[in-house]
């Protein structure tokens, strides 16, 4: 029975990918921050909740030694992580440093904890929900956007750092999912000055979201990123997130940014 460690899986696409692996037969991980809180994964054969945040480097090696005693893990996902919109001028160092403690540290302590058992293993497979946020950017987000290109560059350079050694590293990049994100797990910043610009964005974003999928559908995208067996990097998921990403590489970052730009702001 193949494992998967799964981090962020209290809720939305953590939860639905637990749930999907499960179904399919895997032993599954999940960690969260409050374990005590969850009820219905805790009720699954074969999945194990352990305590995690990954903003805390002592508790990611503990509960990483603890993983592996249970039992071998094939499969990191690394899915922990949340937004922060407004804008630069209204956000405070401690807004700042949470989310890319988060969202870009966060999926790099936890992938350095495991390398060493993967190397020795000669095999394992990394998979980060970055977004397409990650390779396109919106106005106001820009904290978000560091962390998901951060997580897309730096992914890329790490394939080439662990694929001699017999282990992959993926992307899966989703375009909006109807989840948390938007309500319960969304920090924001506001300023006056930027009043109009922020009910714009989120006009726009509210539009977007009708073309959202559902965590599960995501899921099945990090099911075929985690089965497939190639040596792929990134992995676009969502009919929203693929429509953009395709204009992009169609047209050129320039004209994609421009055409982009009007949505949010006219001609
Ligand atoms: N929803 C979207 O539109 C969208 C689009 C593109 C990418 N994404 C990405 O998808 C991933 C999952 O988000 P989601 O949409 O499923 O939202 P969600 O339902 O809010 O789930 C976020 C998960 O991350 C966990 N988390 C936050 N901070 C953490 C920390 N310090 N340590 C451990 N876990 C932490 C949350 O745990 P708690 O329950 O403890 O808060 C929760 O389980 C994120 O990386 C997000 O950036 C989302």
């Amino acid at each position: 029975m193949k494992t998967i460690f799964i981090t962020g899986a209290s809720s939305g696409l953590g939860k639905a990918t637990a749930k999907l692996f499960h179904k399919k037969g895997w032993n599954v991980i999940a960690t969260m921050r409050n374990p005590e809180k969850e009820t219905e994964l805790s009720q699954l054969k074969n999945v194990t909740l352990l305590a995690l945040d990954v903003t805390h480097y002592d508790q990611i090696q503990s509960t990483v030694k603890k993983a592996l005693e249970l039992s071998d893990i094939d499969i990191v996902f690394n899915n922990a992580g949340y937004g922060l919109i407004g804008p630069l001028e209204s956000l405070s160092d401690s807004q700042i440093t949470k989310q890319l403690d988060t969202n870009l540290l966060g999926v790099i302590r936890v992938t350095n904890a495991f390398i060493p058992y993967f190397r020795e293993r000669k095999s394992g497979l990394f998979i980060s929900t970055t977004s397409i946020g990650g390779l396109i950017a919106f106005p106001l987000g820009s904290i978000y956007h560091a962390t998901k290109w951060g997580l897309e560059g730096w992914s890329e350079s790490m394939a080439y750092e662990l694929n001699p050694f017999g282990i992959n590293i993926k992307t899966v990049s989703p375009g909006g999912i109807k989840t948390e994100f938007l309500h319960g797990s969304l920090d924001t910043g506001a300023k006056p000055e930027y009043q109009t610009m922020v009910d714009k964005m989120f006009g726009s974003v509210d539009v977007m979201f009708e073309m959202a999928s559902t965590p599960e559908q995501i899921a099945d995208v990090v099911y075929e990123a985690a089965t497939d067996g190639k040596n792929q990097l990134r992995y676009v998921a969502g009919e929203d997130a693929k429509a953009f990403y395709k204009r992009r590489l169609e047209v050129g970052d320039e004209v994609f940014r421009s055409e982009f730009g009007k949505q949010f702001f006219g001609e």
